[in-house]
């Protein structure tokens, strides 16, 4: 999978992380910039989508679509499909971009709008990735968790570098008698849950 990643891809990837990279220093405002995880935390979570179960794949938090290039490697890779979740109109034609010039249409359904208005019509979710505004990760947890097969993978984004907002989620999650669930210390620290 990491080892035969297509030239388009790896074009983009790096557009995308020097776009990141500069609006994160010249004063871009928040909302605008993009936000994304680390190449490590795209290899994380992509490593665990081709290890996943079958069933729905889903990402919330779309942003231009560098999360989904990796988790798109690894559908490619064990036949599946991910549903990828933004918001934000600017965002959104960003990602339709990236996918367009990485031709991973193949792989990757993108939905505008809020993802909470989506999961309670969404079951046998088996993978999802959660890196949205913190404040709706426990709508998201809540409508997620109920609706995953056995096995599934649900990881959320910023355990670490969000710990005092995501702390009461974190505790939840790892008290949860439904699931397996740790903080794994990578980049900005992934809580990584597994359905019972
Ligand atoms: C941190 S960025 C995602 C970065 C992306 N995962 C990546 O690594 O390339 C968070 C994104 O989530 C979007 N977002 C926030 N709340 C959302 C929601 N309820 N449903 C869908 N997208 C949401 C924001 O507009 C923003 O673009």
């Amino acid at each position: 999978m990491f080892n035969e990643i297509p030239a388009s891809i790896l074009e983009r990837m790096e557009q995308l992380r020097r776009i990141d990279a500069r609006d994160r220093t010249d004063g871009t405002t928040r909302l605008v910039r993009l936000r994304q995880v680390p190449r490590e935390t795209g290899k994380f979570i992509a490593l665990w989508a081709a290890a996943a179960p079958e069933g729905r794949y889903l990402e919330i938090g779309t942003s231009a679509g560098f999360s989904t290039l990796w988790l798109a490697l690894a559908c490619r890779t064990i036949g599946r499909r991910i549903t990828t979740f933004e918001v934000l109109p600017e965002k959104l034609a960003l990602a339709k971009e990236t996918f367009a010039c990485t031709g991973v249409g193949d792989v990757v359904d993108q939905v505008a709008g809020d993802a909470r208005d989506y999961l309670s019509d969404i079951s046998d979710i088996s993978f999802c990735f959660l890196d949205a505004e913190k404040e709706v990760y426990k709508d998201c947890y809540d409508l997620i968790v109920p609706r995953m097969v056995t096995g599934g993978i649900l990881i959320a984004d910023n355990a670490i570098d969000h710990r005092d907002t995501l702390q009461p989620l974190i505790d939840e999650a790892l008290a949860d008698p439904r699931l397996d669930a740790m903080v794994v210390p990578i980049e900005k620290g992934e809580l990584v849950c597994r359905k019972k």
